[in-house]
């Protein structure tokens, strides 16, 4: 094994292939779309274990793509790489010509490559510039939010994306650094974030720049909007008995994926009518009741695994 893939260990890497099994195995061939394809750690895990399967693998991130597709080479015959947004999943199918797929999964949230390199200004701990882009051909930048969006615009987002009590504050303070000269590094925006904090609370939850750096990512990459067309999108590519698993990393899209899979997962029984229609029963079950977190070996030996939050469906009617 590589160093790299001794330091970026796939969460809950065992558990995802186990809840994806029943969907992929005993049958020639199966198609699985892997969202969010990143260093290709499930992938490799999945094209191991079947090899049975087509494995499309997405990412936003052109440098993810790379170190995927070098990292798959083995496996290349059986793997398609898409550099693109994972909102695009039912347009790439069908210019495949692929009608279903056994298998979804989606590892949300940000790589170990892209937090690792400091250029990329996902990282509060040390001064990088302000980009955080994870597709860098893209034009909105962490600085652009910083020192264009108004005070009101920094607020709603502050407090909205990053959950940050004290977002008034530091949009607040952001206008006004920014109006002697403009903002060029992550340092300072952690500087005026902990400015912005009272004491007694900045000495809670650990740094208290991680919530306005979480904001501004979901920000600059849409994060938010992408997953909630994204996810009912995905849904309607799986095939009879296929499987979905979603791994979220803060609470706001863990609440898009429940809320989604909440709907598909219900009768669509209008109310009062005394007996459920066949059209009208729900089409997927929830593989387990509720979210799962890993366990506490994996959470001793893998620091990104936790805040997870894993959740799975299976279509159980066309
Ligand atoms: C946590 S990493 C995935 C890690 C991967 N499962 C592995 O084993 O290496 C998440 C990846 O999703 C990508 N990503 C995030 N949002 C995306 C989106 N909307 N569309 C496509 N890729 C996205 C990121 O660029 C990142 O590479």
């Amino acid at each position: 094994m590589k160093k790299d893939q001794v330091q970026h260990l796939p969460v809950m890497l065992d558990r995802c292939v186990a809840l994806l099994t029943p969907a992929l195995e005993n049958r020639d061939e199966a198609v699985v779309v892997d969202a969010t394809i990143g260093l290709g750690g499930h992938a490799e895990a999945l094209l191991e274990r079947f090899p049975n399967i087509r494995l499309i693998g997405i990412d936003r991130d052109q440098s993810a793509l790379e170190r995927s597709k070098e990292r798959l080479s083995q496996f290349s015959s059986r793997v398609n790489f898409f550099h693109a947004v994972y909102d695009q999943i039912p347009t790439l199918l069908s210019e495949m010509g692929i009608q279903g797929v056994a298998g979804i999964l989606f590892d949300l949230g940000v790589s170990s490559l892209q937090l690792d390199d400091l250029e990329r200004g996902f990282s509060y701990s040390k001064a990088a510039p302000l980009d955080m882009r994870m597709d860098k051909s893209k034009s909105v930048t962490a600085s652009s939010v910083i020192n264009e969006y108004s005070q009101e615009e920094l607020t709603r987002i502050i407090k909205v994306y990053g959950e940050e009590r004290f977002a008034n504050r530091i949009a607040k303070n952001i206008v006004k650094a920014r109006g002697t000269r403009k903002l060029e590094n992550t340092a300072q925006i952690a500087e005026i974030v902990k400015d912005s904090i009272p004491a007694p609370a900045r000495r809670m939850g650990g740094n208290p720049a991680k919530r306005t750096f979480q904001a501004i990512r979901i920000e600059v990459n849409q994060e938010l909007e992408i997953l909630k067309r994204a996810i009912p999108q995905a849904i309607n590519c799986i095939e009879l008995h296929g499987r979905m698993v979603v791994m979220s990393f803060q609470s706001l899209e863990d609440r898009i994926v429940k809320q989604a899979f909440a709907e598909v997962t219900k009768s669509q029984s209008p109310v009062g009518l005394p007996i459920e229609l066949k059209e009208h029963k729900a089409k997927f079950k929830l593989v387990f009741n509720g979210s799962e977190t890993p366990d506490e070996f994996e959470l001793s030996r893998n620091p990104r695994s936790q805040s997870v939050r894993l959740r799975a469906i299976e279509r159980i009617a066309i």
